[in-house]
């Protein structure tokens, strides 16, 4: 199975998890852009439901392919969620940001009652850090707020290179709020919980790719199948 196969068999496992009207959380990326496609031809089946995007990405595709969509606002809530993931440990740990979209990822996830997160084989470390982990930063200040992740980061016991993400056509990337991603190179996050509650006190960062405590299922896609992990 190619990498684009297995995310595509992963998207499709998440199927099962929909049911009629339910209020769903879209996830953005290549994986969940998989989920998105298949869940129009649901819809075109006649499935009712109703999806909040998390990226600008995420609701053009939605549009195109004819998923119908809602704001978070206009909803009590979210039945699912469906998103992909940069890795995740055995705890169901996430790291996620790697398309840029981790702040309404998060959103999002935490108004769901459930989070299914649909992955291939790639994707499983025994320890978060090897992708290095995204976090969305004001672009007022960012300088100053990198030093302040470095000296967070320190502190936790983690070190490692802090880059501002660059835009495909040069300059710094832009999330869908107008705000900049330092990428941290941490190689391995020994102490996860540590490393977020410090991020979350540092004023200039909004939110950070690690997601503690969100997913209850790990859809992962490998060579020989899927497998489905549960909390
Ligand atoms: C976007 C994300 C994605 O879920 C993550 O980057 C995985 O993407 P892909 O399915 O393309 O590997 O967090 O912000």
């Amino acid at each position: 199975m190619s990498a684009d196969a297995m995310k595509r068999a992963a998207a499709a496992a998440a199927l099962d998890f929909v049911e009629p009207g339910m209020r769903l959380g879209l996830g953005t990326g290549s994986t969940a852009a998989w989920f998105v496609r298949l869940l129009a031809e649901k819809v075109t089946a006649g499935l009712d439901v109703v999806g909040v995007p998390t990226s600008e990405a995420t609701a053009t595709l939605a549009r195109e392919v004819g998923v119908p969509l809602t704001s978070l606002d206009a909803v009590a809530g979210l039945d699912l969620t469906v998103d992909g993931a940069d890795e995740f440990d055995p705890d169901f740990n996430l790291i996620k940001g790697g398309g840029g979209a981790l702040l309404r990822e998060k959103i999002v996830a935490a108004d769901s009652r459930r989070m299914v997160v649909i992955t291939d084989e790639s994707k499983a470390v025994a320890r978060l850090g090897a992708f290095p982990l995204p976090i969305e930063v004001t672009s007022f200040g960012a300088v100053a707020t990198l030093r302040a992740i470095a000296e967070a980061a320190r502190r936790t016991g983690h070190a490692g290179a802090l880059t501002f993400r660059a835009a495909p056509g040069g300059g710094r990337f832009t999330t869908d709020q107008g705000n900049a991603i330092v990428d941290a190179s941490f190689r391995q996050i020994s102490d996860p919980q540590a490393l977020a509650d410090a991020l979350v006190r540092i004023p200039g960062v909004v939110e950070h790719g690690l997601f503690i405590g969100y997913a209850s299922t790990v859809i992962v896609a490998g060579r020989d199948g899927i497998r489905r992990l549960d909390k």
